[in-house]
């Protein structure tokens, strides 16, 4: 299913969905039945239609959305028990600055981007977002989080479910 506001969406993504590391998020489970990259493109999603509506850097929210949880690894095995949560935000940002200083068609990130990307766990991380994008994509984390562990994936990927496939 495709309207303008997916059309746009997914002309800002679509270089993300192209490279390795972000395609890797398909591999990693997240909450309930989704996976990592169907969890970043719902939260990215979420977060550039809630910052159009209000005036807000929308391609910031969206790629800031689609990188936010860009850490690569099983987050379930026992190597990362207990300090994922807090420390997988940094490893984000380390993974989304060099996939974006590498691809040569995707801008580096702006401090806008890296501040979506590394305050996203607040408020259960102490660091504060600076940005009111921050906190639009704060919220749609959690939003998309609890939507994810009540397997409403159906409803979520109404509008997103063709970028899978990209
Ligand atoms: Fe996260
Ligand atoms: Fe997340």
């Amino acid at each position: 299913m495709s309207n303008k506001s997916t059309d746009e969406f997914e002309s800002i993504v679509l270089d993300l969905l192209n490279e390795d590391p972000v395609k890797k998020m398909e591999y990693i489970s997240c909450h309930g039945s989704a996976n990592f990259l169907e969890h970043s493109i719902n939260v990215a999603y979420m977060s550039y239609r809630i910052c159009k509506r209000f005036g807000l850097d929308y391609r910031a929210a969206a790629k800031g959305g689609m990188l936010h949880d860009l850490f690569l690894y099983d987050w379930r095995d026992g190597e990362h028990n207990g300090r994922h949560c807090f420390s997988h935000p940094q490893v984000a940002y380390k993974n989304a600055m060099r996939l974006c200083s590498k691809a040569d068609h995707i801008d580096d990130l702006t401090d806008l981007e890296k501040d979506i990307i590394l305050k996203h766990m607040w408020p259960l991380s102490a660091k504060r977002p600076r940005y009111r994008e921050s906190l639009v994509v704060c919220l749609a984390d959690k939003m998309c989080a609890a939507m994810e562990s009540l397997h409403m994936k159906r409803i979520m990927r109404k509008r997103t479910a063709h970028l899978i496939a990209v």
